[in-house]
């Protein structure tokens, strides 16, 4: 073992030379500064939009309603040009997915990164300086586009640069970071409300502005992955790239297996028509489900909208906003719970254990809200206002240890080498699709369905743990390469998909011998926030 670094240890039992050098700690603050971003504008657009001077600013129909009091809370912001200003940035995002794997396949991960960095800043600078709608959509849309190459860029690029011991902590480190922006960003709203003259809504827009900066310069000073070097044929750099940064001479048995794993990837033709085959329908039916149901939850309504459905609650601004900000803690720290827990416990016991958690919850808020709706009073009883809030922590603690990193995690462990890229991408565009249409739909819906809004998504809590207790297998522990024996071939109706010719045999074959190999090179797999390898056969 190195003096000062450590040796890594591939499931092969090969040993590669690295050290942590100045180059992955950077690597390290880039992980963080891509997860802030998104985290970030997540949570950034929910205190905004409750802000008065916003309203007033830009949604003068939404400020009267608001103003006036009219006959029913639920509806006072049910508006669709109000629901754009969130929703328009996942729209963007799923759009740029598809530019940015070109770009980081072609071009490489650090100019993606660039662009996305680039995307950022104009987004908040047009954002933080908006005088009308038009400004504000268009700022949220370029912000959408930086989420897209972001997302796309930064997970691979860790994942590359990263000696492998250090690998999935750096992308669970990402998804982790995605809730502290979340937090950070509530944080900043309760600030910002405060100022008086009506402003702050440009500084927690323009503040997006900090972490922009950072990733740009990040991606000007970090140097290109040996992956993407060899992947575009420059192996000489590549390697010279590679000793660099594992800080060693000795970097020959990993450039050989990174030209063999690159040679690999190149040699699957038609990564998605591969996942239409039966043999790979049981790993696409749950990845797409994991991403429907992950949204379904009703989570990000609760992060978008929690300040906003607060004072729909009768909460006063102040007291929406640090609720929210107490919700978006609840977030963090149990996603690290889930962190420590996913390996133990495994992907089920969590998932139906959250089943029960969610629904109760769901379901005391609908009945709370019901009652008070009886009651014709306008605002919570103070010791039900608290419950809610307890409610709501105890909703967002169980999607944050399950749902929330399993969605991801589960798609990235379970897709077959030959399809993993491209079920990769499939995951994240049905994520961002869905994260698009609830952004765009709940405060209608609040609208209509009142209160029943949360027994609408307890009932889908309902269906999703049933779909989890018969269709989900565990997936605990499981090498990548023994999926298809240990896993799908012991399951009651996924091991009828399995056994339908000698071409299943093949490619188990095929993934045993050579997942390890890329394993190593491209880490696709247990990454925690499912982006990393969408980029190589788009
Ligand atoms: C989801 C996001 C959500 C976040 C909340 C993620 O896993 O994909 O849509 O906003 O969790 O922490």
């Amino acid at each position: 073992m190195p003096a000062g670094g450590f040796s890594t240890a591939p499931a092969t039992g090969v040993e590669f030379e690295a050290k942590i050098t100045p180059i992955v700690i950077i690597s390290c603050i880039m992980a963080a500064t891509g997860g802030l971003m998104f985290g970030y504008d997540v949570g950034v657009s929910g205190g905004v939009t409750s802000m008065p001077s916003f309203l007033k600013k830009f949604f003068p129909v939404v400020h009267r309603r608001i103003e006036e009091g009219g006959d029913s809370n639920y509806c006072k912001y049910d508006n669709q040009g109000l629901q754009l200003f969130t929703s328009s940035l996942y729209l963007a995002g799923l759009t740029a997915t598809f530019f940015a794997s070109y770009t980081t396949r072609r071009l490489g991960r650090r100019p993606t990164m660039l662009i996305a960095g680039i995307f950022f800043i104009l987004g908040t600078a047009l954002n933080a300086a908006a005088q009308n709608i038009e400004m504000l959509i268009i700022g949220r849309i370029l912000l959408g586009c930086g989420v897209g190459f972001a997302n796309q860029a930064v997970p691979l690029f860790l994942s590359e640069i990263a000696p492998t011991r250090i690998r999935g902590g750096l992308n669970i480190l990402f998804q982790l970071n995605v809730t502290i922006g979340i937090l950070f960003a509530s944080l900043i709203n309760y600030g910002t409300a405060k100022i008086k003259d009506g402003w702050g809504w440009r500084l927690s827009l323009g503040l997006a502005g900090v972490p922009a900066g950072l990733l740009t310069i990040g991606a000007l000073l970090v140097v290109e992955t040996p992956n993407s070097l060899i992947e575009r044929g420059r192996l000489e750099e590549g390697k010279a790239i590679l000793r660099r940064i594992r800080g060693t001479e000795n970097v020959e048995p990993e450039f050989l297996e990174l030209v063999e794993a690159s040679r690999i990837a190149k040699e699957v033709k038609h990564p998605f028509r591969n996942l239409l085959k039966r043999r790979n329908q049981p790993q696409l039916i749950i990845a797409v489900a994991l991403q429907v149901f992950q949204q379904l939850t009703g989570i990000n309504a609760i992060m978008f909208y929690a300040p906003v459905l607060f004072n729909t609650l009768g909460f006063k601004n102040d007291a929406a906003l640090y609720s929210a900000v107490i919700t978006g803690a609840v977030n963090v720290v149990s996603t690290v719970v889930s962190i420590y827990s996913v390996d133990k416990l495994g992907r089920r016991i969590l998932l139906l254990e959250a089943g029960v958690q969610m629904f109760i919850s769901q379901v005391v808020i609908a009945v709370i809200l019901g009652i008070k709706v009886k009651d014709d009073t306008n605002n919570l009883h103070n010791a039900l206002a608290i419950v809610v809030v307890v409610m709501v922590c105890t909703f967002v603690s169980s999607f944050a240890w399950s749902w929330g990193p399993l969605g991801w995690l589960i798609p990235s462990e379970t897709f077959p080498l030959e399809t993993r890229s491209a079920g990769q991408s499939i995951t994240v565009c049905v994520n961002l699709l869905f994260t698009f249409a609830i952004a765009q739909a709940f405060l209608s819906m609040l609208c209509h369905f009142k209160f029943g809004i949360f027994l609408f998504f307890s009932g889908w809590v309902l269906v999703m743990s049933v779909f989890v207790l018969f269709l989900l297998p565990e997936t605990k522990n499981i090498p990548i390469e023994e999926m298809t024996e240990r896993v799908w071939k012991q399951h009651w109706l996924w091991k009828r998909f399995m056994d339908d010719n000698d071409e299943g045999q093949n490619h188990h074959r095929y993934a045993k011998e050579t997942v390890k190999p890329l394993e190593k090179a491209k880490n696709g797999t247990s990454n925690g926030n499912g982006f990393n390898s969408v980029s190589y056969q788009l």
